[in-house]
């Protein structure tokens, strides 16, 4: 008998034995806030220590609620995973609440990820919050 497996759960398995806990990893397969904004109010591009870039791209309302966030990510599974963990935290929040969040509140909703990708949080927060800085700095909100 021959058992096929999908390059998903390949995927899955080599993330789990990387360090990856599940929730990591859905979200670096599910990628659901990949892509960018149309007219989107702020862009934002950020690089971080190892070389890699995020693009965030945000949609605020006039009463300064993060209405929807999507990344343009050239980085590994721990960046797009906490990029999108990121996301979540964020939608729905005011600019200031946003402005709190921090590695250690991606790093809960994650789980886990191999400690050699920290920074990849950092990088992920780190673009956001530029993101919201800049919104705030164009518009005087
Ligand atoms: Fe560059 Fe993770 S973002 S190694």
């Amino acid at each position: 008998m021959v058992t096929i497996i999908t390059t998903s759960d390949a995927e899955r398995k080599m993330l789990a034995d990387a360090g990856y806990a599940d929730p990591a990893i859905n979200y670096y397969l599910e990628k659901k806030y990949m892509g960018y904004i149309e007219n989107a109010d702020q862009v934002s591009e950020n690089v971080g220590s190892c070389g890699d870039t995020m693009k965030v791209y945000l949609k605020i309302d006039d009463n300064h609620l993060i209405k929807d966030v999507r990344y343009e990510i050239t980085g590994c599974a721990g960046a797009i995973s906490a990029a999108m963990a990121a996301v979540d935290l964020v939608k729905g929040k005011t600019i200031d609440e946003a402005l709190k969040i921090n590695d250690g509140d991606v790093f809960k909703v994650l789980e886990n990820i191999p400690e050699k990708k920290h920074h990849c949080i950092q990088l992920a927060v780190k673009t956001m919050h530029k993101g919201l800085q800049e919104y705030r700095a164009e518009k005087v909100v």
